[in-house]
């Protein structure tokens, strides 16, 4: 409520978010948590919570009035369509040179993404978190983030038999066939139920193109894991579609401004409360974005230079190559991807094998490869908005590390590219990504438990505090750190 005090406010209710609010909890401290989007637990007029990716609506996008698909074509024709705008699952955020797509709601991130939950190799964690104790991350953190979010591993026996992996079996031949490390991997979707879902015993999500617009059914999201875990405590409050405008010193802690959103976008009310602690957890963009305006309009002046920098894109760049007609994909592909071509030490480049859910056979294989590119990006303050300064050329590298893998099996396998999914005569999906990491860094904005510098009692705690890449999908690295600083935090600022 407007004028009361909270001794913990969290902004954002991703993966960040939420462990730092089980944590606090079970150790005792009231938490209240603020999440811009809505709370997604009402079903619409078809009986579903969720879109399905085949016939995106309202329910789909981030206050736009027209779709955005990361695939934009199919066989020539473009895909978007008009919508209503509503405070929809998936915002497709446009900078001038990218498109960063991100969950909204209670949940983040884990309502939209693949729930791929990859730990980096631990040779390669070096280059991510070089100022992180790896034997700590390992022998603990990735273990108890691993358990935390539920993830599991398919069952190798039915991968291999169900119609459902076809498209991510011919994956597989192809990766061996040109000699390349083919890994499968853990994700938070109960396979279990997907095997229900294949036997028909139960209604379908994965097996009926559910993702990106949210999974009705098997997909454990935070709200299954850490959001059950800490609302059981009874410490912990969210007010969904309030979204947090300002943070300011005020004796005591901070004064934290919020608009209060109706469900087209438009501000109902405002409200300020007073905070004894803040953790910024509103993802890499929405941190960045918060922390550079509070600094350069003077509400967080003592914030340091390093604010807003080290932002990337972890290396994301999609393609498809398309088939012979005797090796199809099949028409039934579970939305969830679970295997891998690693590349990353000798092309920069791991690529997930990802589903083309459309219904019919495509004879496509489809990729989202995550590149080791150097990239780094800024955010800055233009005077009314924060601004990112990516280059849109800079996904050559990115590019040209993908090819490392996919210019090989097409010589293999006397295979093209595919040219018609991201507009005509376009191989590459080079204009987006869907892991931001980056702009208030560990060790730079923050020390080296997520303290920003400047403002005692103010933290950053999500995908912001990782210098812009994983070498793999993040969401395991970003709870295993957030788990990490928050163990800190409580036993030595509480
Ligand atoms: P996250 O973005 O999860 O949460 C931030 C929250 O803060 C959001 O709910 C947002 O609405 C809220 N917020 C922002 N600004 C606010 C404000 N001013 N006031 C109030 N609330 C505010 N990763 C992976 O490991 N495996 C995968 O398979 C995939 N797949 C994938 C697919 C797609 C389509 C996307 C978009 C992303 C993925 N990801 C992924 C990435 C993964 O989802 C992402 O890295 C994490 O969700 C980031 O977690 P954070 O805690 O940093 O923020």
């Amino acid at each position: 409520d407007h004028g009361a005090h909270v001794p913990v406010l969290i902004i954002g209710t991703g993966y960040g978010g939420s462990v730092a609010a089980l944590r606090l909890a079970q150790a005792g401290v009231p938490v209240h948590m603020v999440e811009m989007g809505q709370s997604w637990t009402t079903p619409g007029s078809d009986g579903k919570i969720f879109a399905n990716t085949r016939t995106p609506d309202h329910r789909s996008y981030w206050l736009r009035t027209r779709t955005k698909q990361p695939i934009s074509n199919f066989l020539g024709f473009p895909l978007d369509k008009d919508v209503p705008r509503y405070t929809g699952i998936l915002d497709a955020e446009e900078f001038s040179g990218i498109t960063v797509y991100q969950g909204r709601g209670v949940g983040g991130g884990s309502l939209v993404n693949g729930g791929m939950a990859v730990t980096p190799r631990r040779e390669r964690f070096g280059a991510v978190l070089p100022s992180v104790d790896a034997d700590e991350m390992y022998d603990v953190y990735y273990p108890r983030a691993n358990a935390g979010l539920g993830v599991n591993q398919i069952d190798r026996a039915w991968f291999d038999t169900t119609d459902c992996y076809q498209y991510a079996r011919v994956g597989r031949k192809h990766a061996e066939r040109s000699g390349f490390d083919f890994v499968y991997v853990p994700n938070v979707y109960d396979f279990g139920y997907m095997k229900a879902e294949d036997l028909g015993n139960v209604p379908r999500s994965a097996l009926d193109a559910e993702i990106l617009y949210g999974n009705n059914h098997g997909k454990k999201s935070l709200q299954q894991t850490y959001l059950a875990k800490a609302a059981a405590t009874g410490r912990v409050t969210i007010s969904p579609l309030h979204r947090v405008t300002s943070v300011t010193p005020a004796s005591g802690g901070y004064t934290v401004a919020m608009e209060q959103l109706d469900t087209s976008g438009n501000v109902t009310s405002t409200k300020t409360i007073t905070a004894g602690k803040v953790f910024f957890a509103a993802g890499s963009v929405g941190t960045s974005k918060l922390l550079v305006k509070l600094k350069a309009t003077g509400a967080l002046p003592n914030l340091n230079n390093e604010v807003g920098k080290g932002w990337g894109d972890n290396g994301n760049v999609m393609c498809g190559r398309a088939n012979h007609m005797w090796d199809p994909t099949g028409s039934l592909q579970s939305s969830i991807p679970t295997v891998g071509i690693d590349n990353w030490d000798d092309g920069g480049a791991f690529a997930e094998v990802a589903p083309l859910p459309t219904g019919i056979e495509t004879y496509a294989s489809f990729y989202l490869s995550i590149t080791n590119t150097p990239h780094r990006a800024q955010f800055t303050w233009n005077g009314s908005k924060v601004d990112l300064n990516w280059q849109r050329s800079w996904k050559q590298t990115s590019i040209d590390m993908a090819k490392s893998i996919f210019d090989k099996i097409n010589r293999k396998e006397g295979t093209i590219y595919r040219t018609d999914l991201f507009g005509a005569y376009k191989i590459w999906g080079d204009h987006l990504t869907y892991h931001p990491l980056g702009g208030a860094v560990l060790g730079k904005a923050t020390d080296n438990h997520g303290r920003l510098h400047g403002h005692p009692g103010l933290y950053a705690i999500d995908g912001s505090l990782i210098p812009g890449n994983t070498t793999v999908n993040p969401f395991v690295t970003i709870t295993a750190l957030a788990e990490r600083n928050i163990d800190k935090i409580i036993t030595t600022d509480f």
